[in-house]
């Protein structure tokens, strides 16, 4: 586009605009019921190695590259590789993947919104039902739903960087740290809540076993939004002046702190709703967790704190979520938009509506194939399971590129666009950096066993996903 590139407009707003897209569904249900299965204090300890020894690095390889080229994903690599088709090619993937995943993460957006909506109005009974959820995605209520969702995320998108997805993370963010630890301390103040807080914490090294490992890794580096090139995006609207390794500090430890936080508010709740919960029975995927399990949890509450009571409760955690999903799908959605614009020269808003419209009729495939179009849920077929098109998206992009994508920005910063000119980008705007300790663990990690452990779980989930 013509003119100054757009930019945040002070480091909060960028820091809050990149923990808003770190913090996502995955936090909040996720990583609590995954760390307490898979060896509680035990698993924390991994991830948080994850996070800063694996993650960061690769975090400040998208943020840098972005503040650099001043470009989307698909400039950036074109432009710092001096054209060559194959980094072009990288470029793609980085900007069609969070295309996909914004499709898939949208659905899922979009029935929180209609269980906040359940919520609000008081119909915990209904959402408490186990068939509730079979029935309610395939009811065609969702396409209103999803109208609403939609709105929201193009009214945000449309102000632009500043005063558009700033604007919309120093609001949602507050509110939604305010929200969990509202709901932390109610929580903690349940019968038997200790009995889910040591379930959560007390480590049981013996549950880490290689699959415990590479799940730990795939969920940090998911958790911190890498691999779609949203920090790069993001990064290209920061200033030379900035700190990019300090901001990007910050941002791995807030998401850090509101999974391990989310930890304090769903095991108590499950332990004081059934203080003889056997965890090898919690849900294995945080959508059984959140769209049954939980709202029978809200439900149970009425008895000791009323109608109203449960259902602000159940309302706030469906809020607390849907603001998550929310500041998450600004962001995802922001990559595309900001490629078409950079690529194309074309203005923010017809950008907005052309990749909006390709996204609703993606996205209502995706709805579409829980049952719904027959031909659709059973789309495809491989390792032996009958796969829909949601399935195909989910697999594809979120399970199996992400990592790949990790692993190119690693080869990328350090081979191509090499690493003086990494590291000097790093040290703009960060006084403190320049022959840190943290510089030259960055400066060996990320040309080295970074990328050699992102490919191996690529190479992994490929051989065991397909065939
Ligand atoms: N970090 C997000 C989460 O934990 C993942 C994500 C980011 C998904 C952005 C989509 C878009 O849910």
């Amino acid at each position: 586009m013509s003119g100054a590139r757009e930019q945040f407009g002070s480091r909060i707003g960028f820091i809050l605009a990149a923990a808003g897209s770190a913090v996502g569904i995955g936090n909040l249900v996720g990583f609590p019921v995954g760390a307490a299965k898979n060896g509680g204090g035990a698993f924390l300890l991994m991830y948080a190695i994850f996070v800063f020894a694996i993650c960061l690095p690769v975090m400040l390889a998208e943020m840098s590259v972005g503040r650099h080229a001043r470009k989307d994903p698909l400039g950036a690599y074109r432009d710092l590789s001096g054209n060559q088709t194959h980094w072009k090619l990288a470029g793609w993937l980085s900007v069609i993947t969070p295309f996909m995943i914004a499709v898939f993460y949208m659905v899922i957006t979009v029935w929180i919104f209609g269980y906040l909506f359940a919520a609000v109005t008081g119909d915990l009974e209904l959402l408490a039902n186990p068939d509730t959820f079979a029935t309610f995605i395939n009811s065609p209520r969702i396409f209103a739903y999803m109208v609403v969702v939609v709105a929201v995320v193009y009214l945000i998108l449309q102000g632009g960087v500043k005063e558009g997805i700033e604007k919309a993370a120093k609001l949602l963010m507050p509110a939604l740290f305010v929200m969990l630890l509202g709901l932390v301390v109610f929580v903690l103040m349940q019968d038997n809540a200790m009995a889910g807080v040591e379930f959560y914490l007390i480590p049981d090294f013996s549950k880490i076993t290689a699959s415990v490992v590479n799940g730990a890794l795939s969920q940090a580096f998911f958790s911190l939004s890498l691999g779609m090139g949203i920090m790069i995006t993001y990064g290209s609207y920061i200033d030379k002046r900035a700190d990019v390794p300090g901001s990007a500090k910050l941002v791995a430890l807030t998401d850090t702190a509101v999974a391990f936080t989310a930890g304090l508010m769903i095991l108590p709740a499950i332990f004081s709703f059934n203080p003889e919960t056997n965890p090898a029975e919690l849900s294995e995927s945080s959508i059984g967790m959140i769209f049954t399990y939980l709202p029978q949890i809200f439900l149970a509450l009425q008895s000791s704190i009323g109608y109203l009571g449960a259902s602000l409760v159940a309302s706030l955690f469906f809020l607390l979520v849907f603001f998550a999903a929310i500041t998450s799908l600004v962001s995802i959605f922001e990559v595309p938009v900001a490629a078409l614009m950079d690529e194309k020269d074309m203005n923010r808003k017809p950008a907005l509506l052309i990749l909006g419209v390709g996204m609703i009729i993606l996205a209502c495939l995706c709805a579409l194939s829980f049952g719904y179009v027959e031909f659709l849920t059973t789309f495809t077929n491989y390792a032996d399971t009958p796969k829909s098109f949601f399935d195909i998206v989910y697999d594809v992009f979120y399970d199996t590129i992400l990592p790949l994508n990790g692993f190119l920005i690693c080869i990328f910063v350090i081979y191509r666009w090499k690493k003086a000119n990494f590291n000097a980008a790093l040290d703009e705007g960060a006084p403190n950096y320049k022959g840190s300790f943290f510089e030259r663990y960055v400066d060996i990690s990320v040309g080295t066993f970074i990328p050699v452990i992102l490919l191996v779980i690529f190479i992994n989930t490929v051989a065991l996903k397909y065939f």
